[in-house]
């Protein structure tokens, strides 16, 4: 059945804040209880949301932290990568990605993506490890870039023969599906943001750590919280990175409803598919075989990008860019003039969409029809 757009709602509902408007009562439900508890930090709510999304994705174990750029440095400080240590990232990424790696004193060095998935490219990552700068790599952190899974199985063959660790960066991949497994249960540990525009969002910052690796598990638990084994007694060298048991509250109220949030991404990324599948301006995105897009964001490709931009915020349309920048050319890393020709084209050809699950089916084709008229006034 169409989807319509209710008269009182208007086109384009900003998406954190219609999620909340939706879920008003659980929400405050869920904060009474925090009130009630006289519990705010590292509680019952933060231990049980925990349990809940370790088993939602099938990973033995989740950390609840402060950010997502917290749960990157978590990984790597409890990997022991550090001063003197370089990870691998995508050029293509959100800074975030880099400044957790700077966090726990490594350094990043920058790979390229694939064209059609904007994820890293192994053969990217294999060439980097093989130049000078390469030695002393100690793990690639693979971002599944707008929520579609990275190429795991040839990126996981390039680390086991540079013997690397390999993680995961899934803060824009909450219910993404590589061949069957969960984005965030494919590397040795995966790192989550639930900052408030996220597919699982809180009502602030928040992160967690997914792994498999229970003595990973249990250094994080000491690292997030001043490296303490037992109160005031520190173990090893920590930081304060704790989840918020009102935050860890809001993820279990919001937990159950993230599949249905994910369905509904998906069925509007079907949507735009077909009306733009044909289109002479944009390029829709490819979903890769075996992977299940969990359509963070829906973002096509433009050689005119900043004229179309122009046009959708003329036409009202909420379009965004994401990433405008490759990170190797931002000065906070180093500007280097490393050749990463589809890091550089992506930054200059995408366009975000609006999507998210309350979008109507009207706003979809509202924003088709801008692309358009764009369309036919160029030819
Ligand atoms: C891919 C990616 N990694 C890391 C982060 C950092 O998350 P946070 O903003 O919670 O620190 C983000 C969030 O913006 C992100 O999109």
């Amino acid at each position: 059945m169409r989807r319509m757009t209710p008269p009182s709602t208007p086109l384009f509902p900003p998406y954190p804040h219609e999620d909340q408007r939706r879920h008003q009562i659980e929400l405050s439900d869920a904060i009474q209880r925090v009130l009630d508890s006289g519990n705010y930090i590292l509680g019952e709510e933060v231990a049980t949301f925990e349990c809940e999304f370790a088993t939602f994705l099938g990973a033995k174990q989740a950390i609840g932290v402060a950010n997502g750029t917290d749960a990157i440095e978590m990984m790597l400080r409890a990997l022991e990568i550090g001063l003197g240590s370089k990870v691998v990232v995508p050029s293509f990424a959100p800074s975030a990605v880099a400044a957790g790696v700077t966090r726990c004193g490594a350094e990043p060095l920058f790979a390229d993506i694939e064209a059609d998935t904007f994820t890293l490219c192994p053969e990217s990552l294999d060439a980097v490890l093989r130049s000078p700068a390469g030695q002393g790599v100690k793990a690639a952190l693979a971002v599944h870039l707008y929520g579609h899974p990275a190429d795991w199985k040839n990126l996981r063959q390039v680390a086991d023969e540079h013997g690397i660790v390999l993680l995961e960066d899934c803060a824009q991949a909450h219910g993404a599906v590589w061949h069957g497994r969960m984005a965030g249960t494919l590397g040795r540990a995966a790192a989550f943001s639930f900052y408030p525009t996220k597919n699982l969002a809180a009502l602030g910052d928040a992160g967690a750590v997914a792994t498999n690796d229970e003595e990973l598990a249990e250094r994080m638990r000491l690292i997030r919280q001043y490296g303490w084994k037992s109160r005031h007694i520190s173990e090893v060298a920590g930081v304060n990175s704790r989840l918020d048991e009102l935050q860890a509250a809001v993820l279990r109220m919001k937990l159950p409803t993230l599949m249905g949030g994910v369905h509904q991404r998906r069925r509007l990324a079907a949507e735009y598919d077909a009306r733009l599948m044909n289109s002479n301006l944009v390029t829709p995105p490819l979903v890769r075989g075996g992977c299940e897009h969990a359509y963070h964001q829906y973002v096509v490709r433009c050689e005119r990008r900043d004229e179309l931009m122009e046009h959708l915020q003329r036409s009202g349309i909420p379009a965004a860019v994401h990433y405008p920048v490759p990170l190797h050319r931002q000065t906070a890393f180093g500007v280097s003039d490393q050749a990463l020709p589809e890091s550089e084209r992506a930054a200059a050809e995408v366009i975000s969409l609006p999507l998210h699950p309350y979008l109507s089916e009207d706003a979809v084709d509202a924003v088709c029809r801008a692309i358009e008229s764009q369309e036919h006034a160029r030819s």
